[in-house]
Order: C-alpha cells, then structure tokens, then sequence
C-alpha cells in the first residue's frame, strides 16, 4: 500500500524517524508488529528485497505511524532521503506483536534500537491504565533517543550506557538486575546476547518475558523461510509466528 511522507526526523548522524500517513495501518497495528518497506520508488528494482521496520508509534486518530530507523546499509540510506509529500510502498502490518499482560507491572526493556517497538507498546499499556518501567541500554549517550517520548507517556525512565556517558555505567541487564521482580511482565527487545541474559534474569526472579526477535527477511509474510529461528519444538518463521515469542517458545543461545 503506497504512504505517504509527513516527516523524516535526523535524530543523531545514524537514527531517523520516519513519520507516515497511513491510515489502514495504524487502524490495524498491535505493539510489536512490523512493516515491509520498499525503499525506492515503484519504478526502481534496487533494493528489490523489502525491509522490515518495527512499528515504532501510531496514531489512530491521526491516521500516521512512525518507525525509528538506523542507517546501516543501502535501504536505510535511501530512506533517509525521503522527504515530506513523498510516497512509500509497504506491506503492513505484519507479524505476531506482543500480548499485554494485565495485572502485572510491565518492565520494557531495549538494547540500541530495540527500543524502537516499545514506545508504541507503552503507549498501549498507558491506555490499559499501566505504568511501564522502560530500561534503555546503549553504548554511548548520543546513541539514546527516544526518551523524552517514555517520559512524555508518564513512563519510569532509566537508562545504561557503557560508557557512562547517560545514566549509570553499565548495559541495560545491569538496570534489570536492579529492577526485576517476580510479578513482572517483562517486554523486551535487542540483540540476541542481551535477550539471552534477560531470559535467564526473569527465569530467577520468576517474572513473564516475551521477546522481539530479529532475523533477516526476505517475503515478510512466511513464504520463503529465510527468516527461520530455532525453537525447542522445530524451526519458528520470524515475520509470521514472531516476530514477538514467549521467552520458553525460542532458543536465544544462537
Ligand atoms: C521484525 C524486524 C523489525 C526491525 N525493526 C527495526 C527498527 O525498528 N529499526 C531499525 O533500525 N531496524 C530494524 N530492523 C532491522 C532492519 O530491518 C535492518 O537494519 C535493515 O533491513 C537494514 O537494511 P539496509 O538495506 O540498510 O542494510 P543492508 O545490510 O544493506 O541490508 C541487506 C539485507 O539484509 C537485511 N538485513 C540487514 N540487517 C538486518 C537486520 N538486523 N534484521 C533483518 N534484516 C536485516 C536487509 O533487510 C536486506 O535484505 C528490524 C528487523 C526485523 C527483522
Ligand atoms: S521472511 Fe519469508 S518466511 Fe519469513
């Protein structure tokens, strides 16, 4: 479906955000889901793969959505060139998004850009009359964006930087270390590694984790099987039975 450009925000030298008019998408998206973008204009093949973008926020009401990007390779550098009034194709939404645990305390925790899906989770579970504890980790306080936006929610805000540059020193499962409890529901997203400890953090303290996982795609809608993750029961299609799981559903180790 074509979209279209309200605002590409530069962020910091590498993260953008992407703000579009797409009213069909905002109406249908869950915390969680993702879009498959084609990053050039329908008459061009180069990017010919899509790329995948979580739902970063989403108005209902105002019929937009955006998605929090960092530039990394030739799709993201051709997106950073859109500007306002521009049309983007993409596929949306996609994707198993996160279950909203009532009568938990929600603890949302993002490594890097992990944290792009989580805002519009917070979002929705300030509608459910929840009060998220957002935990941010990243390498350096330039790299935290964002966050303004968690507080703006009434959100608690805490963030790690390995440098020490925001926040305390450290990575973001020092902060769970501080703040998990056993009647957490725990939401968590970023690299593999970080997923990993987090799983082993909330199977100590007891705490419900549900994981966003990221594979390379190719189709998006669990035709190709590129986007294959192992999971104790066989292998798990990312982009149609995740790309949201509970923690016990996957094998984070790999
Ligand atoms: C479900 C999902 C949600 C995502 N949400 C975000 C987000 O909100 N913000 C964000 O900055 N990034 C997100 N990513 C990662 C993002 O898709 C890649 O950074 C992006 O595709 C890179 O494209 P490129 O052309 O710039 O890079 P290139 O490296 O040139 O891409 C080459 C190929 O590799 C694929 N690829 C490269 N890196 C990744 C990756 N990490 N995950 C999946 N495919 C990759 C590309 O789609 C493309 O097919 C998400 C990935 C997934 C699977
Ligand atoms: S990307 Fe094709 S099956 Fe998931």
């Amino acid at each position: 479906m074509l979209t279209t450009v309200r605002k590409n925000t530069m962020l910091t030298d590498r993260i953008y955000r992407l703000t579009l008019s797409a009213p069909q998408v905002a109406a249908d998206a869950q915390p969680g889901q993702f879009v498959h973008v084609r990053t050039v204009p329908p008459t061009s093949w180069d990017p010919f793969l899509r790329r995948p973008l979580s739902i970063h926020d989403c108005s209902r009401e105002e019929g937009i959505i955006a998605l929090l990007y960092e530039v990394v390779g030739r799709g993201t550098t051709l997106l950073s060139r859109l500007r306002p009034g521009d049309e983007v194709d993409l596929l949306g939404p996609l994707g198993r998004g996160f279950t909203l645990v009532p009568d938990r305390r929600p603890v949302l925790v993002g490594g890097g850009l992990g944290l792009a899906p989580l805002l519009f989770l917070a979002r929705r579970l300030r509608e459910a009359r929840q009060r998220p504890v957002v935990l941010v980790g990243c390498r350096r306080g330039s790299d935290v964006v964002a966050i303004d936006d968690f507080a703006a929610l009434d959100c608690k805000v805490e963030v790690a930087t390995e440098d020490g540059s925001l926040g305390c020193k450290g990575m973001v499962t020092t902060l769970a270390e501080k703040h998990l409890e056993c009647e957490d529901a725990v939401y968590a997203c970023g690299p593999r590694p970080m997923l990993a400890a987090i799983a082993g953090l909330c199977r100590g303290a007891g705490a419900l984790l549900q994981v966003s996982l990221e594979e390379k795609m190719g189709c998006g809608i669990g035709a190709c099987l590129v986007c294959a993750c192992p999971t104790p029961k066989g292998y798990a299609r990312v982009c149609t039975d995740g790309p949201v799981f509970w923690a016990e559903e996957v094998d984070l180790r790999g």
